[in-house]
């Protein structure tokens, strides 16, 4: 139905039947159009979507030439092409190949990268596209691009969102934003024991994984008694995290850390001092080193020493000419009395007192 030939058929008729002219004029003329459209209907791919240009512009689609209601030039042929529907295409056309998408893999579904070839985009484990998809199919376009190349975004980094997590009494949580795969973690204020799971992770479908865990404040046991201490002034039945107790110990008693104890955050209290008690000297008939001073014991009031103080014997020399120094150190109670020290006999303290071994010269 060459529109070319067509005429020139006319011509020569016309040149024989010159008053058939008009007649034939238009006859021909219809017959032209009928064959234009018939043409164009044949080409029509009855599943071709009718042209969207708007649409196919929202993913940067340009749309060629309609075909919908013209031929296209000799040079093109008629093809659905998406949403720009029948449209002029080059024959031959490509799409760009290799592809490079960021965090994916692009592969081609079949051996060309010709107009209407299909390319597999595959993201990368981790990584998903903003549908939440890992797999797409990309076509190549009229235009000579491919339909979707966008890239593929950290799973963490996609717009999913969770709403706020649940506020909590006596506690608070990590701030947004709340993505996919977000976890927030929940902690509770001073002197709270945190119950339930202590962070939420936003999921898939825009929930939170569990729900929000509670505070329960937190007391500390009724503080215990200690030898030889007295506890001041505890009358509260509860000593939440923080209370501030006091130990004091009796009289002669030496406080052996120290005596405010508090209630700490795990619920324990902190370190409880010891009340420590005097020693007694046992060495009855000679003289000991005190203080720096050289005592007897009754020259020691009540004949104690305090916890934690040292005291020196005086122990005889192997040749028993001599005396020598060994130390002892009064630990609650108890002062051990050196191996070589030993006690005068009762004789030899009040028959001899210049020659008991504290009273011999030292070595
Ligand atoms: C995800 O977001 C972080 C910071 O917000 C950014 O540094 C990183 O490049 C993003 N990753 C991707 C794949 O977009
Ligand atoms: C701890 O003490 C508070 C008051 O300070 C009280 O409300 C709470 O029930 C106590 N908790 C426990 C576990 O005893
Ligand atoms: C409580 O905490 C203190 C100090 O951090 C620690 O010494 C103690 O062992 C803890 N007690 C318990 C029961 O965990
Ligand atoms: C006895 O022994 C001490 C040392 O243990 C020494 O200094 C002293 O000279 C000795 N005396 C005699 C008489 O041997």
């Amino acid at each position: 139905m060459q529109p070319k030939n067509s005429s020139w058929v006319f011509k020569c008729i016309m040149s024989r039947f010159p008053s058939l002219l008009l007649l034939v004029l238009l006859l021909s003329l219809l017959f032209l159009e009928g064959s234009r459209q018939m043409g164009a209907k044949n080409m029509k791919d009855p599943m071709c979507p009718s042209r969207k240009k708007n649409l196919a512009a929202l993913t940067g689609h340009i749309c060629q030439r309609s075909c919908e209601r013209r031929i296209c030039s000799q040079s093109r042929t008629c093809v659905c092409d998406g949403d720009c529907g029948l449209s002029c295409i080059p024959p031959g056309l490509s799409c760009p190949w290799p592809v490079m998408i960021d965090n994916a893999e692009a592969q081609l579904a079949q051996e060309s990268n010709m107009f209407g070839d299909f390319m597999k985009v595959i993201c990368h484990s981790g990584f998903r596209m903003a549908d939440g998809q890992d797999v797409a199919m990309s076509h190549c376009q009229g235009d000579g691009k491919w339909s979707f190349t966008a890239p593929c975004e950290d799973i963490l980094n996609l717009s999913t969102i969770c709403k706020p997590p649940p506020e909590i009494e006596n506690g608070f949580h990590e701030d947004g934003p709340y993505k996919l795969g977000r976890e927030v973690r929940y902690r509770c204020n001073y002197g709270y024991r945190l119950e339930g799971a202590s962070s939420l992770l936003c999921q898939e479908n825009e929930e939170w994984s569990h729900t929000a865990p509670t505070c329960h404040p937190v007391n500390c046991s009724q503080p215990p008694n200690i030898a030889q201490a007295t506890l001041v002034a505890v009358r509260k039945p509860e000593h939440p995290v923080g209370t501030v107790i006091y130990y004091l110990c009796h009289k002669d008693f030496y406080l052996d850390g120290s005596e405010r104890v508090v209630c700490l955050e795990n619920g324990s209290w902190s370190q409880l001092p010891y009340c420590r008690a005097r020693c007694p000297i046992s060495a009855q008939r000679s003289r000991v080193i005190y203080n720096g001073r050289k005592l007897w014991i009754n020259e020691i009031p009540n004949g104690l020493v305090h916890h934690g103080e040292t005291v020196k014997f005086f122990c005889r020399s192997q040749n028993k000419t001599c005396s020598l120094e060994a130390e002892s150190r009064c630990f609650d109670g108890v002062l051990k009395t050196p191996d070589c020290y030993d006690e005068p006999t009762y004789l030899q303290y009040h028959l001899f007192p210049k020659r008991v071994v504290s009273e011999i010269p030292p070595c």
